[in-house]
């Protein structure tokens, strides 16, 4: 049960006295009593004022934000990840583990409105940017039907893709009509060859022609992810920061981290540090670009270049402290940390014909318990998780 408050017209829950939705308020003096009270975090609004000079100005953030969303460290969870599919087209050897994945029956999977219905209940609580990931994201049949309706989600500001690129070029158009701000296109290596022997596969030329048809359609910066592996393509390093003189691309060099099934190793896995070091050799005039507050990727532009170039390095330099990410796996968990093994069924609470509220009871639960920060990659690599490809990175 809910009922508005007729203080700033927002939705509260009878059981929790806690505000359920947001909505705009036209000025301070709208500050409801119920809002004072909330305990574990903040809640988000927006506020309208007019300054002295007669300026309208928008504030952020002066209300409290989704008690739900925000956990016992005070971080506000505003970006959710939904893996779209289990399968993929590609068997990337630091992804998908060489005997395969045994696949969820279709009926275990979410279903295009329970999809749907999950990303608006977080967008209600203050989501407000998506990410579609996988598996591969782009072989699932309703993707675009997924993308369109999402789109109409008052207070969604980003619907973001990640994807192996292979059918990319094909689906570009249709991408950018439904509504996607901003693709992610994993590349592992610049030498076809090479390539095929990463992602265990053909398609080299396909994601190329992907990534190109990206900027041609205006994505800018095109983001492309390269999972750094020693003995594998560390030495490309050099090549792919020159990709980014031309092109408005954003290359983002990703430590390999440990899933199951992925062999990893300490030894095979380059640090942020050398990695850094052997860009700075060729280029020593490598500027540091201001990141944004919750942002992963450490950010460099060589001077002149169009594109620029960054650092995922969750392993060496984790980002625990500002992380604002959310999971649900395709088929349906929750998980409050890529590298934690707790998982809560949503899908199972949305069949069993839970209520928004209580959804959120259990939304909330989880994201109450996570942890501060990772175990470290020696301790995630001896831990039980999923295989990547069972997670969507
Ligand atoms: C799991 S994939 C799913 C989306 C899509 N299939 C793709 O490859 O872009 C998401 C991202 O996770 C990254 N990834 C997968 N396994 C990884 C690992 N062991 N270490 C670091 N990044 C990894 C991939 O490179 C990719 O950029
Ligand atoms: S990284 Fe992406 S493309 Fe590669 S196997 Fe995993 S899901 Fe597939």
């Amino acid at each position: 049960m809910a009922f508005y408050s007729g203080h700033c017209g927002r939705l509260f829950s009878t059981k929790t006295l806690l505000p359920l939705r947001t909505v705009r308020v036209s000025s301070r003096d709208q500050a409801c009593k119920h809002c004072s009270g909330a305990s574990r975090g903040e809640y988000r609004a927006e506020q309208e004022l007019t300054t002295a000079g007669g300026q309208r100005r928008v504030l952020k953030d002066v209300l409290p934000f989704s008690e739900f969303l925000t956990d016992s460290f005070g971080r506000r969870h505003n970006y959710l990840r939904i893996s779209l599919t289990e399968k993929c087209n590609l068997r990337c050897q630091y992804c998908m583990p060489e005997e395969g994945v045994k696949l969820s029956p279709k009926e275990q999977l979410l279903s295009t409105d329970e999809v749907l219905t999950l990303a608006r209940l977080f967008v209600r609580e203050g989501v407000e940017k998506i990410r579609l990931t996988g598996g591969e994201p782009l072989i699932r049949p309703d993707i675009l039907h997924i993308i369109a309706e999402m789109r109409k989600t008052e207070g969604l500001k980003t619907i973001a893709v990640t994807t192996n690129g292979m059918n990319l070029a094909r689906l570009l158009p249709s991408l950018k009509k439904a509504g996607v701000n901003l693709l992610n296109v994993s590349l592992d290596s610049l030498v076809p060859a090479k390539f095929e022997f990463i992602v265990r596969r053909k398609g080299f030329h396909k994601v190329m022609e992907g990534i190109d048809k990206a900027i041609e359609f205006g994505y800018n910066p095109v983001k492309v992810n390269c999972v750094v592996m020693r003995g594998l393509n560390e030495d490309e390093l050099l090549d792919f920061v020159t990709l980014t003189e031309k092109k408005p691309l954003d290359v983002r060099f990703i430590e390999y981290m440990p899933f199951d099934g992925n062999k990893w190793n300490f030894r095979k896995m380059v640090s942020y540090a050398e990695m850094l070091d052997r860009i700075k050799q060729q280029w020593p005039s490598l500027e540091p670009l201001p990141g944004d507050e919750t942002g992963t990727a450490k950010a460099f532009r060589v001077p002149g270049f169009q594109g620029q170039l960054g650092f995922i390095t969750s392993m060496s330099d984790h980002f625990c402290g500002s992380c604002n990410r959310l999971r649900i796996t395709a088929d349906g968990n929750l998980k409050v940390c890529l590298f934690g093994n707790s998982e809560v069924s949503l899908r199972d609470c949305l069949r069993s014909g839970a209520s928004d509220e209580e959804l959120l009871q259990i939304i909330g639960a989880a994201v109450g318990r996570k942890k501060k920060q990772h175990a470290g990659m020696f301790s995630i690599s001896q831990m039980k998780n999923r295989p990547m490809i069972l997670i969507g990175g």
